[in-house]
């Protein structure tokens, strides 16, 4: 089915083409003055440059060729030219039952899928999952499953950091705590243990007390930096060790993940990128692209169009180590291997731009990638404090994930325990539906690249714009539809019906959109217009509500009708919660 926003621009370009015009001018939008119109037109104004004349004779010319169009209720030239329109009740409701049979009400897959990596959740093993990896999962899960949503054919990759210097600071640590261990002994022939000499409790304190020694003490972060480069070159004990950190870490990362409602198609890392490497280095430098600088191996990315001046991207280190860079740019050589993806998206914090533009560039350069090949960085704000700085615990430490969902139900589980609405089996599952609404939603209800506060009063509240509010609204829904079912188990719902009341068609307004607003959010990588939608479309749900007594009407008919409606509320609702990864609770 078309959406409405194509129905009324066909209608308004054969009215252009009728008044003897370029039908192209016939562009339908959203009204932005909701108390004027619901949709305009605004062509007349450009028309009127094109042929010189006064856009309102234009406008004029164009609203009378729609005089009793049945899909319009009014058609309105007003000055300087704009065509005010409203539909007609009769044509919305139509819509809308086309909208009720079509699966994903109204929005229409890609016509040509396309396969698109997306590089999300970026967790670096051993060191604990905290809030600064939060917002990459959030934000990733939701743009994945919207491209899923439009057909096209996506692979989530958690792209570990499983490769880097706090590898070589748990191998030093541990030799300092337990140098007798066999991955220590300089001639030590035998096999190595199968058993991880750390448990996980003790490896999620070794990191942060070796990354705190290396800040004092300088030889010991030498001897990590030789360890962490001599993993990378082979060294088998270290190789051992390192199996045993991700053997430990890596079911840790998963569950967390997993309660976040995030899921990875791919679990690789940075150290599956290593074999890439040295027909990297080759190539870039066989291709005269790679050349020496101050020692390091360096690729030039700057262009003319630059408004500041880029540094090149060194692709090796002077003492011949693979850096960020490297490891990215043989990850996309194995992607082009695997998948040869048409699209490319990575989420990190946005102070990481300069690295991928860096990589997006020599991957072209370098031909690694097509050159119509889409490569987007999408870089996300802080998550802050009230205070206004980066989000700390009570006392001022890294705030872990664990505890911080912890804390979050912990709150919501009080709330629901006070109001008494939710049964006492139900209670702790609804706790964690709605603290994780509340995480995700605060998240995603911002621009991505915007900072914002994390403010728990705030989004755990079941009114405003949180996802509280919208599981809310969702759950009330239900609760309804049950009720009408339990007085009527007789009655089927019924055809949606031309509103009865303003409130009502703007209700059934917002429904209509659907479909723009899911594609409006994917094409612009975007889950806060999600987010908009269903706070807009909640809001007119819930007014149209406070004013219509659905289950105490007599007239049977209406009140299908209703039934319908909000039916399909009901699921618009819970396919763009889907979206943002939020789970609907039964009661709330
Ligand atoms: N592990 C990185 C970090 O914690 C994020 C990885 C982002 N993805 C990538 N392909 N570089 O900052």
């Amino acid at each position: 089915m078309d959406k409405i926003l194509s129905v009324l621009t066909k209608e308004l370009e054969h009215a252009f083409a009728a008044a003897g015009y370029e039908p192209s001018y016939g562009r339908v939008t959203v009204s932005n003055r909701p108390d004027l119109c619901e949709y305009q037109c605004n062509g007349a104004m450009a028309a009127a440059k094109a042929y010189k004349k006064k856009p309102i004779d234009i406008a004029n010319a164009v609203a009378e060729r729609l005089a009793g169009n049945p899909l319009f209720d009014e058609v309105q030239a007003v000055m300087p030219g704009f065509i005010n329109l409203k539909l007609s009740p009769e044509y919305l409701a139509g819509y809308l039952n086309q909208m009720a049979v079509h699966p994903k009400l109204g929005a229409q897959e890609a016509e040509t899928p396309q396969t698109i990596v997306i590089d999300y959740g970026g967790a670096n093993v051993a060191k604990p999952l905290h809030v600064g990896h939060l917002r990459s999962a959030i934000i990733g899960e939701s743009i994945k499953r919207m491209g899923r949503f439009f057909g096209h054919k996506v692979i989530g990759d958690v792209h570990l950091g499983d490769w880097g210097l706090q590898m070589g600071l748990i191998i030093e640590e541990l030799r300092d705590r337990q140098p007798e261990l066999p991955y220590f002994q300089q001639n030590f022939a035998g096999e190595y243990p199968a058993e991880p000499p750390f448990t996980l409790g003790e490896l999620e304190e070794i990191y942060p007390a070796a990354s705190a020694k290396s800040k004092e003490d300088e030889a010991f972060k030498e001897r990590a930096q030789q360890a962490t480069l001599q993993l990378q070159s082979g060294h088998p004990a270290y190789r051992a060790l390192w199996r045993h950190i991700m053997n430990v870490s890596l079911p840790d990362l998963k569950k967390n993940y997993n309660n976040l409602n995030v899921f990875f198609d791919l679990w690789k890392g940075e150290s599956d990128a290593q074999p890439y490497i040295p027909d990297l280095i080759e190539d870039l430098v066989q291709k005269g692209l790679a050349y020496e600088s101050q020692g390091a191996l360096v690729v030039d990315i700057a262009q003319e169009s630059d408004s500041k001046e880029l540094p090149p991207c060194i692709v090796r280190k002077s003492d011949g180590a693979a850096l960020y860079a490297t490891s990215d740019l043989a990850t996309i050589m194995e992607r082009e291997k695997l998948y040869k993806p048409n699209r490319y998206i990575y989420l990190a914090d946005k102070r990481q731009e300069l690295h991928f533009t860096q990589v997006f560039r020599v991957a072209k350069k370098a031909g690694i990638v097509k050159q119509d090949t889409s490569m987007a960085f999408l870089g996300f704000g802080t998550m802050n404090g009230r205070d206004g700085k980066p989000f700390k615990t009570r006392e001022g430490g890294v705030m872990r994930l664990e505890a911080l969902i912890g804390d979050i139900n912990r709150q919501v589980l009080s709330r629901i325990q006070e109001n008494r609405t939710v049964p006492e089996a139900e209670a702790m599952e609804t706790a964690r539906m709605i603290g994780l609404a509340a995480l995700k939603y605060g998240d995603l209800s911002n621009q991505a690249a915007k900072d914002y506060v994390f403010d728990l009063e705030r989004f755990i509240s079941f009114e405003g714009n949180t996802g509280p509010y919208i599981q809310y609204t969702a759950v009330r829904i239900q609760s309804i539809l049950e009720k009408y079912r339990q007085q009527y188990p007789e009655r089927k719902a019924g055809e949606i019906l031309a509103a009865a009341s303003s409130g009502e068609k703007a209700l059934m307004l917002e429904l209509a959109r659907f479909g723009e607003a899911m594609e409006a959010a994917f094409g612009e990588t975007a889950p806060h217009k999600v987010c908009q939608y269903i706070y807009e479309l909640s809001n007119a749900f819930n007014s149209f509500y406070h004013d219509t007594k659905i289950l105490a009407e007599q007239d049977e008919s209406r009140q299908g009708s209703w039934i319908a409606l909000i039916t399909l509320v009901r699921r618009a609702l819970g396919l763009a919660l889907e979206l943002l990864g939020i789970e609907i609770p039964s009661h709330m």
